[in-house]
């Protein structure tokens, strides 16, 4: 059988190498600290958990949804105020099945073959898949050290801004762990609205956010409204990765085409799922909050914990994820991921697959508990691998 040419365009799944690795060492016995993917280790709160027990016991919530429950994009709208203090109907709404499947689907509606996306680079990469599926060119701007790993649009140049459809911001950032401030946004909706771009911001992780600072929606930007989208995800705020809910926000004629795109290839999120974002989008949201102070103990644990073992790691800002440069002996990440899961048991991602900028690079995921992450930290002293 003869592929489609387009799957030329997808390379080897990274996390199925790791997971060999992983597999192979447990079976020898080995201990292994695995801080590679990014699934959250709490349990969905039990309101969110009942809502959606209950309403599987009704034999019509199986049944194809085929829409949006107006009462769930009520509980979107209402949230966006609570939460953001952002003003929105629920014609600026549509649901989708993770941000990961609507990043995937959206340069679809809004792309023809040929055009130029910009892109973060390192990103999550589902970025990049997006774009390809649409036909699209990607120019990657970079995130850098130099500029605190943040998009720096003064260096785009003008013949790529001018040709240039959407933009994909995300911050906190996956996997550099920067995060935005108000003057960035500002600039960037000063840049979208010169060039003419869409900026679409996935929001995966406004309530991971370290040292005091606030986590934003892009909508408390003045004008972000006019040029801008946002995927707005329960995934890591609530711990419900595997139900798959996230919602875009925004333009009403882009979340129109949005919804359109996907209703040639969805029958609904199920009403259950839809219930449980309801309760969740409603209730308390204080457990958000502490949930957040524990990421941050996690992020001292590694990040401290490796400094204070001559391993020069500077502290996240937000997401849950750290971002470590790599001892310079090593020719790529992957060689030294494979080193340091052999040598210590930690088992993290290679920076190059989010992008070649990742190079030099790996990730690490803070999902653990402190007291672990800090066994962890001690392993990789014990190792060696750092002297
Ligand atoms: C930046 C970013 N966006 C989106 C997602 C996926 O979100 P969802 O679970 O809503 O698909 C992730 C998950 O790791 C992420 O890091």
């Amino acid at each position: 059988m003869e592929f489609s040419k387009r799957m030329n365009l997808f390379g080897d799944e990274i996390f199925a190498a790791l997971n060999e690795k992983k597999v192979a060492l447990e079976s020898e016995g080995r201990t292994i600290y695995n801080l590679s993917v990014g699934t959250p280790d709490f349990a969905p709160a039990p309101h969110i958990q009942q809502a959606l027990l209950d309403a599987a016991r009704d034999p019509e919530n199986w049944k194809y949804s085929l829409r949006d429950l107006p009462e769930m994009l009520e509980a979107v709208c209402a949230y966006y105020k609570r939460r953001f203090g952002v003003e929105i109907t629920p014609d600026q709404v549509a649901s989708c099945n993770g941000s990961q499947e609507g990043c995937g689907h959206i340069g679809m509606a809004l792309c023809d073959e040929g055009d130029t996306v910009l892109l973060p680079n390192p990103c999550y990469p589902v970025f990049i898949a997006g774009a390809k599926l649409a036909g699209a060119e990607p120019y990657y701007y970079p995130l850098v050290k130099e500029h605190g790993f943040l998009p720096y649009v003064a260096d785009i140049p003008e013949d790529v801004a001018r040709r240039a459809k959407y933009m994909i911001v995300s911050l906190p950032a996956n996997p550099v762990g920067s995060v935005g401030n108000p003057a960035l946004y500002e600039e960037l909706v000063a840049f979208a609205k010169k060039y003419d771009i869409l900026i679409i911001h996935d929001n995966a992780y406004s309530d991971i956010i370290f040292d005091g600072a606030e986590g934003h929606s892009f909508f408390n930007t003045p004008g972000a409204m006019d040029v801008g989208v946002e995927f707005f995800s329960l995934s890591k705020s609530f711990d419900v990765t595997g139900a798959r809910i996230s919602f875009l926000v925004g333009r009403p004629d882009v979340v129109a085409a949005f919804r359109r795109l996907r209703g040639q290839i969805d029958f609904g999120m199920f009403l259950p799922i839809q219930k449980a974002a309801i309760a969740a989008l409603t209730g308390p949201l204080d457990m958000v909050k502490d949930q957040c102070a524990v990421y941050q103990q996690r992020r001292d644990a590694l990040c401290g914990g490796l400094r204070s073992i001559g391993w020069n790691v500077p502290d996240s800002h937000g997401s849950m994820f750290v971002w470590a440069p790599i001892p310079e002996r090593y020719a790529t990440s992957m060689d030294f991921c494979m080193d340091l899961v052999e040598k210590s048991g930690v088992l993290c991602t290679p920076g190059s697959s989010f992008g070649p900028l990742g190079e030099g690079y790996v990730r690490f995921a803070l999902t653990m508990p402190a007291e672990r992450i800090a066994e962890a930290v001690a392993a990789i002293r014990d190792s060696g691998i750092l002297n």
